[in-house]
């Protein structure tokens, strides 16, 4: 049994009730997504660790024409996602169906929950199974937020949860054999500030954020 499986069908209340409103701040990974990808982008992205499939609802608002699989080991949390979302998106928790020509690969809050030892190894994976020039885009809690540390220690999610520095993220990305091209800051605002959510793109460089969002390239 994956560790979610228990959380599936209460993810989302789970979630509400740590940090406010899971898609306010699953729109905001999206935003980040998106300077990366653009408005436009049709080709195929895979979203790793895409749980109930929140972050995908989102990415798939920003960018209606994107091809978008999302993969987890919790086959319980697949189930739990309804239409129109399902029919929205692939979805499958089988390693042996995804491709190995993805434009761009999201794995968001997952690597917490990946024991350090394993962690290179699966950001490995991802990276082969990008294309030539294709990205890996890894959302993780900013440990320099207080709030992020709060919010981690109390939620039941989080139990095994061992956050990553920025610096480790981007390292890890390198032993991967991506080109590390920084690490954007997101999630300034709460929900009641959310008419500022569209200028946290100019805030990326401040380490404040609840989030990071650390970006390798591939060769
Ligand atoms: C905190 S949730 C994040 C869900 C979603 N990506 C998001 O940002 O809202 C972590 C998810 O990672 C999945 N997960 C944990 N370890 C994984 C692994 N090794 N491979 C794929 N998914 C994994 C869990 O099943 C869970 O659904």
């Amino acid at each position: 049994m994956a560790e979610f499986d228990r959380f599936a069908g209460d993810y989302r209340s789970v979630l509400d009730g740590a940090v406010g409103s899971a898609h306010y701040y699953a729109r905001a990974k999206a935003l980040a997504a998106v300077t990366q990808l653009g408005a436009d982008f049709a080709g195929k992205v895979l979203d790793y660790g895409c749980g109930v499939g929140l972050l995908a609802a989102a990415l798939l608002e920003l960018v209606p024409r994107v091809q978008l699989t999302g993969f987890d080991v919790s086959a319980p949390c697949l189930h739990s996602i309804g239409e129109p979302l399902r029919s929205a998106a692939t979805w499958s928790s089988e390693p042996t169906q995804l491709a190995d020509c993805y434009d761009l690969i999201i794995i968001s809050n997952v690597l917490h929950h990946v024991v350090p030892a394993d962690r290179d190894m699966v950001l490995g994976e991802l990276a082969n199974r990008l294309k030539p020039g294709g990205k890996l885009l890894v959302f993780e809690h900013n440990p320099l937020n207080p709030l992020t540390r709060w919010v981690v220690a109390h939620c039941a999610f989080d139990d095994d949860a061992v956050l990553l520095w920025p610096r480790e993220t981007q390292a890890r990305l390198r032993t991967a054999g991506l080109h590390s091209q920084g690490c954007d800051y997101l999630a300034f605002f709460p929900q009641r500030l959310a008419r500022l959510q569209p200028t946290e793109r100019h805030l990326a460089g401040l380490p404040l954020g609840a989030q990071y969002m650390a970006v390798g390239h591939k060769p």
